[in-house]
Order: structure tokens, then sequence, then C-alpha cells
């Protein structure tokens, strides 16, 4: 038994709290996330942008929420579907939130957050600076062993693909919101796998970040800021995304 079942098996033996921290399985249970509100979809995608500044301010609690539920969360209770499409009905992709109090597994159907570890690994999340500040690091770790009759190569492609989608519904949220948010394949996988003791079958695929909306961090203030140095706020945006890629190919 992983890690993971360890602590869902535990779970499902524990009535989880409404609100707060449970002593025993260390579970935040989330605030139930928004039925509606947001902006207009055509507003958000005139809004969606990649951000590489970073408030250290953790998200509000309702914020972060919403925030995992767009990403992966269940949005047809009768089914358990989920608000990104998925490979073959498989839910190859888990959802890690890397914070500064350790890194937390997301689960859609409690709707909470369960420890993984307690370490502040927001620094390896990332090859560029702004990682270990931003208050919130979604990992996502694909699961290999959950991916039957196909290549590696598929295997990659397929939790690839989902991966993205869950990441734009990231981008979308935060443009919603006024959040900055980056989607990322520039990471150390390897090192990030390890540290987060993942299994050999599981690996950790791309990932995006979100932070607060405070002064200073809303995308409309952010308009005319130098963004952080890196190679990937160059103007050159096909070698960038090329770049990310190939990195992600490179994963398992
Ligand atoms: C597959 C993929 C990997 C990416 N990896 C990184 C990354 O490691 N670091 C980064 O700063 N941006 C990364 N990006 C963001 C792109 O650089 C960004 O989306 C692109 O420059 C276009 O800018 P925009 O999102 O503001 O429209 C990645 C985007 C994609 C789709």
């Amino acid at each position: 038994m992983t890690r993971r079942q360890a602590i869902c098996s535990l779970l499902s033996a524990t009535a989880v709290a409404a609100a707060g921290t449970t002593a025993q399985a260390k579970t935040v249970q989330l605030q139930p996330p928004r039925a509606s509100g947001g902006k207009p979809l055509i507003d958000a995608l005139k809004l969606r942008r990649s951000i590489r500044e970073y408030s250290n301010k953790p998200l509000e609690p309702q914020l972060l929420s919403d925030l995992m539920w767009s990403a992966f969360g269940i949005n047809r209770p009768a089914t358990g579907d989920r608000t990104a499409p998925y490979w073959r009905h498989v839910m190859v992709i888990d959802v890690y939130a890397a914070m500064a109090d350790g890194v937390w597994f997301y689960d859609p159907k409690l709707h909470a957050l369960v420890l993984h570890q307690e370490d502040d690994l927001r620094a390896q999340t990332g090859l560029q600076d702004f990682v270990a500040a931003a208050p919130l690091n979604l990992v996502y770790v694909a699961h290999g062993e959950r991916m039957q009759d196909v290549s590696v190569e598929e295997r990659h492609l397929y939790a690839s693909a989902d991966a993205c989608f869950i990441g734009q519904n990231v981008y979308l949220f935060c443009a919603s919101e006024g959040l900055a948010t980056v989607f990322r394949a520039a990471v150390d996988k390897q090192a990030l796998a390890k540290a987060m003791h993942l299994e050999p079958e599981q690996f950790v695929n791309l990932r995006a970040n979100g932070r607060p909306s405070e002064a200073g961090t809303r995308i409309g203030s952010l308009h005319g800021r130098k963004l952080a140095t890196s190679r990937f706020s160059s103007s050159s945006g096909r070698s960038r995304t090329k770049t990310g890629l190939d990195q992600t190919s490179a994963v398992e």
C-alpha cells in the first residue's frame, strides 16, 4: 500500500470535519467551492497570461478552494467527473499543492487537502527564482501505473495532455480572479519526484502556480511591469514552449 493509499484509507474511516484541520488525518477540509461567479469566459480569455512575479501572501481560503476545484475538482457529483477532460476516463493525474506548510494532496471527492509531507518543497518545484516565494505551486503527478496497454511515450503524451487541460483551467480561473499563474516545465522532475517520495511508476508532470490577489499582484496592475528575468521572459514564445515540451517528454 502506498503512502497516499494509506492516507486515503485512513480518511475513509475518519469523519472529516466540516471545517478546519483534523488532527488524525492531517486533512484540511476546503470550503465548498463557489457555485457561480467569476468573469464571463470571453473576458477571462482576454486576460489570460503568464505572470512570473508573486507576492508571498497565502491565498485566502475561499480562493484556494475555488482554485483547486477549478483545476481538477468534481463538477458532476453524480458521476464524479471533473472540471478538466482526461484520457480514457482514467484519472491519471493527481494534483498536489506545495505550500509553505508542506505538500498537500488534493482529494477531489472530499474537496480536501490531505497532508502528503510537511516539508516546504516550493523551491524544488521549478528552476526559476520566483517559485520559492510563490505561496502555492501546483504539482501534477501522473500515475503511470493507471495507464494500461500503452507505450511509455503514449503515457507521457496523454498524461501531458491531461495536465495541460488542468493547467488551462487554472489559467482561466486566475485570469478571472486577478491572480497570477504560470504553467511550468522548467523543473528538475527527478529531484522533485524523489523529494516527494513518489513511487517509481509515478512521475512529475507539468505544473502551474497561483498566488493571492493583492495590490501589485493583480493582473491589471502588472501591465508594464518588468517580468522576472529568465529565458521564459523573452519574446520568443516558440522556443520557450519547445523547451517545455522537450523537458516533459524526458520525464519518468
Ligand atoms: C508546456 C509549457 C511549458 C511551460 N514551461 C514554462 C516554464 O518552465 N517557465 C515559465 O516561466 N513559463 C513556462 N511556460 C509558459 C510559457 O512561457 C507562456 O505560456 C508563453 O510564453 C506564452 O505567454 P502567455 O502564457 O503569457 O500567453 C510554459 C508553457 C507551456 C505551454
